[in-house]
């Protein structure tokens, strides 16, 4: 059981403290609105990042579509507006610097500010399986260049911008892949192993601006999208079976805890890995 405070216990001058009738809880934490947002989902042009982003506008936030490929990209804002929603698209190679740099100042150019940023993009639809020593050094160098320096880049670039306005939310998105440790897919495994320790220490260099930094592991999730390596429906009923909810998982299910992690309601909950997969892993 936790004792408050009493008027005369000594206090640090840094921490903020509570009279024992308020009971320390400010109307956000009842805030699960997204509304008005700015909101930065990268890889948005399809799969996951695409349905993330339509149900971001569909909630009243501005959705940054942001891909490599801005066709995909702009079709999806035509969907959010048709929808009656708020949508910008930018074309990005979270890969590059400059690329990033330019998303970042178009965004505050044409909306004012960037509050959100869900780190989605990866090379993973495209990726092929292979044994650890046949993947060749470019592949492996590229898939850590969009699927790691690409989280990196994007966070840096949106960083001055939420410090400055004392809040911000970054949503980086690792996979479940990492904790089977998945075979002939060490590249895949090892990038998204490494946005877990990213989210770890970003959050606690960040966390004094008020930015929070979490990640979210999905399950095996099916989109629109083919992929280079397309489970069996037999391999896709077995995992599904070995779930908690034993149904196979829809880009829909990652909405809620991503409207939640970037709503003020999420403010005290940062440098953590969020399992969304219908209980197909647990963290302990
Ligand atoms: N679908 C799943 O089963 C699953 C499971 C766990 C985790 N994930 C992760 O979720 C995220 C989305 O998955 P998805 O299935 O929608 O992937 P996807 O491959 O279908 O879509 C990825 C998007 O990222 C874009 N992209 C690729 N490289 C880029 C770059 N350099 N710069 C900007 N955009 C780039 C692509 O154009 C594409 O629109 C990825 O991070 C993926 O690793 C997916």
């Amino acid at each position: 059981m936790s004792t408050a405070p009493s008027s005369t216990a000594p206090t640090s001058p840094t921490l903020p403290t509570h009279a024992p009738s308020d009971s320390g809880v400010p109307a956000s934490a009842r805030d699960f609105a997204v509304a008005g947002l700015v909101v930065i989902v990268t890889g948005s042009g399809q799969g996951i990042g695409r349905e993330l982003a339509r149900q971001f506008a569909a909630a009243g936030a501005t959705a940054v579509v942001a891909d490599l490929d801005l066709g995909k990209a702009q079709g999806v804002v035509t969907e959010i507006t048709d929808a009656g929603g708020r949508g910008l698209a930018v074309r990005v190679d979270v890969g590059e610097e400059t690329s990033v740099q330019a998303m970042v100042d178009t965004v505050v150019a044409e909306l004012g500010r960037v509050d959100v940023l869900i780190n989605n993009a990866s090379v993973f639809a495209t990726l092929e399986k292979l044994p650890f020593d046949e993947i060749p050094l470019a592949r492996w160098e590229q898939v850590m260049r969009v699927n790691i320096t690409g989280a990196y880049l994007c966070a840096r670039a949106v960083a001055p911008h939420m410090r400055a306005a004392g809040s911000g939310r970054i949503v980086n998105v690792s996979s479940d892949a990492v904790t089977r440790g998945t075979v002939d897919y060490l590249h895949y495994v090892t990038s998204k192993s490494a946005v877990i320790g990213m989210t770890n220490s970003l959050a606690r260099e960040l966390g004094r601006h008020g930015i929070t930094v979490n990640c979210i592991r999905p399950g095996s999730v099916a989109t629109e999208v083919d992929r280079a390596v397309n489970p069996t429906t037999a391999v896709r009923e077995r995992a599904a079976s070995l779930q908690c909810i034993p149904r196979g998982m829809v880009p829909t299910d990652l909405v809620g805890i991503m409207l939640f992690l970037a709503s003020p309601a999420s403010a005290f909950i940062t440098g953590q890995t969020i399992a969304c997969d219908g209980g197909y892993t647990h963290s302990s």
